[in-house]
């Protein structure tokens, strides 16, 4: 008997997600279908199986009649077929949260159903939906799960928090976006994982920022990465592992605040110093006595690492002292035919780069602000101490005053009363938030229309990188808020910066 391999399929919530949340829907009459859903759809051209799993409290409650939600789920997927879209399944949950049923959302019952019939590899299967309930329900099968701004997404934003294997899209067209090019990526990685083995240097996506990777145990490797960087030879590399496990390949002790952390935001934003091993190779540590490890949350950094199976050092794939790149093609701008690939995530997420705690001391030291907030980690293990080392050994050489240097001079303006003094002069704005009042810049760019620290956070470098392409006499910059996210951002600006006023 032949047997075909297992087939990827792309699980979609209903409501929210394929058609507008209208609260109950009774009738095809109350479906209205996104304005992309249909050509985002389209696009996927058969190369998945698609089935909804949709959750309908209503039956439960005696609000809605199976028949009405019967109704509705069959003129959604009619509509779409008629477009030449086809599920291969739809399947409800009628229940309530109090009847304790299996099939209720985050529990993939129905994931493991479909799989077991329409013999599914749920590794290469997506999630999609608006509630946090949906792409967790993803994770407990390996799948991976797609965030949706739209439904009630931006609501439950903030219950995603650093949350592990997670994307964000704003809409189902940016989601279907992200599944092709990890579709088209995924073939490349054995590549990828391959040029690494045989010593080569590879830019990959992480959550922060695009790192340039060597396998961490070849100095020779390692090296070149230094070269083509332009990087110092007292400036260490993060060591990036796929998980805990390959913790005893690199660091002779784990304390137990740094268990903590990592098993709380492992895979995530943080790295942590520790006493290395003795055959972590000097070039990486900067003959430290130290190694910094982190588990980037980005799938394409996890399976590059998983497949090379060695742990891979990566500095941020820019020319030293300039831009962290966060997207693939800043990567190629700056380093273009010196690396040996380039694998392609989309524009990173966080957007700064992690946060650095060494455990060398008594207690803790926050050696780089970065893209988690020191309030969450010392919410978790109590205070933490301030680095800090602008020496010309510096602890932690990111730290250099000056390190993020566009060719335009960036002013930081304390009190907004700056623009008078440069009149006569091309001037750039770097807005937090958009601005209430007309403004007479001859750009402006904005890192958060709502003043959100995550998405500016975001948006930092590639703002930065834009305005310093227009050739302007001056970026003058908001000053933060230096809580949360805003401490990293306020630490890249003022070391991107010639003077704060
Ligand atoms: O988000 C990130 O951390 C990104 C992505 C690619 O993972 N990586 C990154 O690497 O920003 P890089 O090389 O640009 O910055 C690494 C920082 C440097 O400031 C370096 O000095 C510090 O980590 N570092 C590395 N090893 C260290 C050690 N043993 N002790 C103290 N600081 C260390
Ligand atoms: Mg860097």
């Amino acid at each position: 008997m032949e047997t075909s391999p297992p087939k990827p399929a792309i699980f979609f919530d209903r409501d929210g997600t394929l058609v507008e949340d209208r609260g109950h829907l009774r009738s095809p009459s109350d479906v209205v279908f996104f304005r992309d859903t249909l050509p985002a759809l389209q696009r996927l051209k058969g190369r998945y199986l698609l089935f909804i799993v949709t959750h309908q409290s209503g039956i439960g409650l005696g609000l809605l009649s199976p028949e009405q939600v019967e109704a509705v789920n069959q003129h959604v997927v009619d509509a779409l077929a008629q477009a030449g879209v086809t599920f291969s399944g739809v399947y409800t949950c009628p229940h309530t949260r109090e009847q304790g049923c299996q099939c209720i959302k985050p529990n993939p019952h129905f994931l493991l159903k479909a799989a077991a019939e329409f013999n599914l590899d749920l590794s290469r299967c997506f999630v999609l939906g608006d509630h946090p309930h949906d792409v967790e329900m993803g994770r407990n099968v390996g799948a991976q799960g797609i965030f949706l701004l739209t439904g009630h997404g931006q609501k439950h934003l903030g219950e995603l928090v650093e949350r592990p294997g997670v994307m964000v899209a704003r809409n189902l067209d940016e989601a279907v976006t992200s599944i092709l090019r990890e579709d088209l990526q995924r073939d490349q990685i054995p590549q990828a994982a391959e040029i690494v083995r045989q010593g080569g240097i590879v830019a990959f996506p992480t959550e922060t920022v695009y790192g340039l990777g060597a396998d961490a145990f070849s100095p020779l490797a390692v090296a070149r990465i230094f070269e083509v960087k332009k990087r110092p030879f007292f400036d260490p590399l993060i060591v990036h592992i796929a998980s805990q496990d390959d913790l005893k390949k690199l660091a002779k002790d784990v304390p137990p605040k740094a268990k903590r952390l990592m098993d709380r935001f492992w895979p995530g934003p943080l790295t942590l110093v520790l006493l290395k091993r003795e055959d972590v190779p000097d070039l990486v540590t900067a003959g430290l006595p130290t190694v910094a490890i982190r588990v980037p949350n980005h799938p394409m950094a996890l399976k590059l690492i998983e497949t090379a199976q060695c742990p891979i050092a990566a500095p941020s794939a820019n020319l030293f002292g300039h831009l962290s790149p966060t997207t693939a093609e800043h990567v190629r701008e700056q380093l273009g035919d010196h690396v040996d690939f380039i694998l392609d995530g989309g524009p990173c997420r966080v957007g700064v780069e992690s946060t650095i705690l060494s455990f060398m001391g008594e207690t803790p030291r926050l050696l780089r602000p970065g893209g988690l907030a020191l309030e969450e980690i010392e919410s978790l293990i109590g205070p933490v101490g301030m680095g800090s080392g602008t020496d010309d050994r510096p602890l932690s050489p990111g730290m250099l005053p000056r390190h993020y240097a566009p060719r335009t001079p960036i002013v930081i303006d304390q009190n907004g009363k700056l623009l008078q003094a440069y009149s006569n002069k091309k001037v750039g704005w770097l807005a937090f938030r958009e601005p209430a009042r007309s403004h007479p810049f001859h750009h402006i760019e904005i890192l958060s229309k709502k003043g959100d620290l995550r998405e500016a956070a975001a948006n930092l470098f590639a703002a930065i990188r834009r305005l310093d392409g227009l050739h302007l006499d001056l970026i003058l910059v908001d000053s933060i808020p230096e809580v949360g996210l805003g401490r990293a951002i306020m630490d890249r600006l003022r070391r991107a910066s010639q003077e704060e006023i």
